[in-house]
């Protein structure tokens, strides 16, 4: 666990501004600065007044309609990039980092990244040769309780990943020739990067695919092979209540498995063949034990948030990872280290994944 350093007790800042002032910014990412290692220099937003108002709010010094002026005027190190969709429905992001990178600063981007991983391909190409960085905001990567999934999975007594089930409630189109839209894919593409982004952070490469579409919802099934053999299940769960949680996610390894609910209810099923065997044979075997609670050895590990106290981690951008991901990308880029969680690297891989549901369905499909 990190100890959270106020923005205010940071000797060392790096100078950034902010591209695109919408609902989300003002939410949820503007007020994670309280926490980073940040000096919010200026603001731009095409419209001017709006960004005026937010800019009194957060202490920012200059506003702009205009990222290149800005960019020009300004001594930035590094812009943070909230803009959403141009007029064709794809991701305004591909060409504002290339253009930020050129105009010299590292940069920060909101899910999705791009619409294509040609797009993606394009900002690594610029980034090798602008020696600029560019972090894609992949939140979920960042959760504490998918940190802790990982730490668990990657932990001596959990064994390799052999299986998972993730469920995120999405549609898709049925029709293939819709699949091939921005307009029909806009919410896809939205969405998909979330359970991917978890999956490729936790288990790593995709291998390929198998998928199958309900015709008259949307909502999908898709066998997932990857590269290190783990192999599972994602459920695009559209047409559930929105009443319910949207997520679970269980990951199996060998004689263990971690659960967890709604992003924050966690339990850790430990391996406890020995202790179990042994407790079968001193009470008789199958057909003879009172009792299900077992062993302490073996006792299932359960996390849940309490909601009590004025802690960070009651704050939802705490809980779903946007403080962490935004002081990640500042220190990092102050240590002058590779953004190694939210790359374009990870971003490729999961452009890729989102164009195999372009093809057919029920085929396999190589990523
Ligand atoms: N990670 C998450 O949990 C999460 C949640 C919500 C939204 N988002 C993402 O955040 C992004 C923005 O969403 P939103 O709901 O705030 O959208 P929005 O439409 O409310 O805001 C976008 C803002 O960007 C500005 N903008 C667009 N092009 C610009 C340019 N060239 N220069 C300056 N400003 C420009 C617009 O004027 C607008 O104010 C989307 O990519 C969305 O997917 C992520």
């Amino acid at each position: 666990m990190k100890y959270i350093k106020y923005n205010y007790e940071y000797d060392n800042k790096l100078k950034v501004a902010v591209i695109g002032v919408g609902g989300h910014t003002f939410r949820n990412i503007l007020p994670c600065f309280a926490y980073a290692p940040v000096d919010l220099v200026s603001i731009c937003d095409l419209d001017v007044n709006k960004a005026k108002d937010v800019a009194g709010l957060y202490g920012a010094k200059r506003v702009y309609d205009n990222y290149y002026e800005m960019l020009e005027k300004e001594d930035i190190d590094a812009v943070f990039v909230i803009a959403g969709y141009d007029d064709n429905h794809k991701p305004l992001y591909p060409k504002i980092a290339i253009n930020c990178m050129k105009l010299g600063t590292h940069v920060w981007i909101e899910k999705p990244p791009a619409a294509s991983s040609k797009e993606i391909q394009e900002m690594l190409e610029v980034s090798r040769e602008t020696n600029k960085q560019v972090m894609v905001g992949f939140k979920k990567m960042f959760f504490p309780s998918i940190q802790k999934v990982k730490q668990i999975i990657n932990s001596d007594g959990f064994g390799d990943v052999t299986s998972f089930y993730i469920r995120y409630p999405q549609n898709i189109p049925y029709n293939i020739n819709d699949r091939q839209k921005d307009r029909e894919m806009m919410w896809f593409l939205d969405h998909i990067v979330h359970p991917l982004s978890i999956l490729v952070y936790l288990i790593g490469e995709i291998d390929s695919i198998y998928y199958m579409i309900n015709d008259k919802v949307g909502s999908s099934s898709t066998n997932i092979i990857f590269k290190n053999g783990a192999i599972g299940c994602l459920h695009l769960a559209a047409a559930s209540s929105n009443t319910s949680p949207l997520e679970r996610l269980e990951i199996i390894g060998e004689g263990s498995n971690v659960v967890l609910e709604n992003g924050v209810s966690l339990k850790y099923y430990k391996k406890g063949d020995r202790v179990i065997k042994e407790l079968k044979h001193t009470l008789g075997g199958y057909g003879r034990m009172s009792s299900y609670i077992g062993d302490d050895e073996v006792a299932p590990m359960i996390w849940e948030p309490e909601f009590s106290l004025g802690q960070l981690y009651n704050k939802n951008i705490f809980m779903l990872g946007y403080a962490q991901e935004i002081i990640y990308f500042a220190e990092t880029l102050l240590n002058e280290d590779v953004i190694e969680n939210g790359s374009l690297a990870q971003a490729l891989h999961i452009l890729k994944v989102y164009e195999a549901y372009k093809n057919e369905q029920k085929t396999l499909i190589k990523i």
